[in-house]
């Protein structure tokens, strides 16, 4: 009887516990879909502001921002990442105009997006990230994120130290209420693959020696002890759907809030399957989702996020 399953079901679902990652391309004047992640698109600067405005119509409770700088403005340093008026902190403005302080403005801080050779940083005379350089890019992204009015933001790049800097660098600038959501456990993984189009990344080779091995958890505790040290207000897991087990184990753990990101080729699996007519689109969603929440999100980062916000606050959970 469905009433009364939905009276027992240990694990529910609620429009707060989303949030919505969104692409915002400079230069263009209209939204450009992402072919890889059918439904989703690079936004411009007006469509993100009415894709935020519909997110908090529908009950969810943050978005990620992510920018997409012209090619001709990304460089070896990433240095449209830390420019005042680069289209990330322009999107941060704008969304922050639009919503306020109704939606928890995040965003992603990190330099892939900005640099030309596509890495989470900047590179040595070898051609290799350069951590400890690396961070004080990091500090100064904190900070023009931060003046530009970004509620939390989401250091991504797994570099040695990054939370602690970030910490600092906010802090120094009186932005002791900024928040950091820690990218704590951040596996390399083939599932970031439509991303690579979202952001249009100029990644040539992979990011096997800051990321984690998709087959180690002891690790992960590590970062994540890391992390709270440093001074992360929560922390995240990501990819989700393939570490249920390491995010019930950070759950298990931590008295900070837990997120766990679906990521883009999660997205990708279920919305071409479902296009091939092999699975029940709706169903595949919700189960993906009830499985994060099971294993211990408090928080989920998906593409999903307004659409399935909607459904649940219609009675369609
Ligand atoms: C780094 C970043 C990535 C994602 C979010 N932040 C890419 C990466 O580390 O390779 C992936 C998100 C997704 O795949 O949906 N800026």
């Amino acid at each position: 009887m469905p009433a009364l399953r939905r009276m027992v079901a240990e694990t529910r679902l609620h429009p707060a516990d989303l949030i919505l990652p969104a692409f915002v391309r400079e230069g263009i004047t209209r939204p450009v879909p992402i072919q890889a992640m059918p439904g989703v698109v690079q936004h411009t600067r007006d469509t993100l502001r009415k894709a935020a405005v519909e997110a908090l119509e529908a009950g969810v409770s943050g978005i990620m921002l992510f920018g997409v700088p012209e090619d001709e403005k990304k460089d070896a340093a990433g240095t449209a990442g830390t420019d005042p008026d680069g289209i990330l902190q322009v999107a941060i403005r704008d969304v922050k105009a639009e919503v306020g302080d109704e939606l928890v403005i995040m965003s992603d801080l990190c330099l892939d997006e900005f640099t030309d050779h596509g890495h989470c940083g900047v590179l040595d005379a070898e051609g290799r990230v350069d951590n400890d350089a690396t961070l004080e890019r990091y500090a100064e992204m904190a900070q023009v994120q931060a003046d530009a009015g970004v509620h939390v933001v989401g250091p991504s790049g797994m570099m040695d130290g990054q939370v602690g800097v970030v910490r600092d660098a906010l802090d120094t600038i009186g932005k002791e209420d900024v928040s950091i959501l820690a990218y704590t456990a951040k596996y390399s993984s083939a599932f970031y693959g439509p991303f690579r189009e979202a952001v249009g990344s100029s990644l040539k080779g992979d990011r096997k020696t800051y990321q984690q091995d998709p087959a180690n958890l002891r690790e992960s505790m590590r970062e994540l002890a890391l992390d709270l040290e440093e001074g992360a207000d929560m922390v995240m897991v990501k990819p989700a759907g393939p570490y249920l087990d390491v995010l019930a184990e950070v759950a298990a753990s931590v008295d900070v809030p837990v997120a766990a990101y679906q990521i883009s080729g999660e997205y990708a699996m279920v919305e071409a399957a479902a296009e091939k007519g092999w699975i029940d689109r709706d169903k595949a969603i919700l189960e993906t989702l009830t499985g994060i929440r099971r294993a211990g999100a408090r928080m989920i980062l998906t593409y999903w996020a307004t659409e399935v916000a909607r459904n649940l606050s219609a009675g369609r959970g």
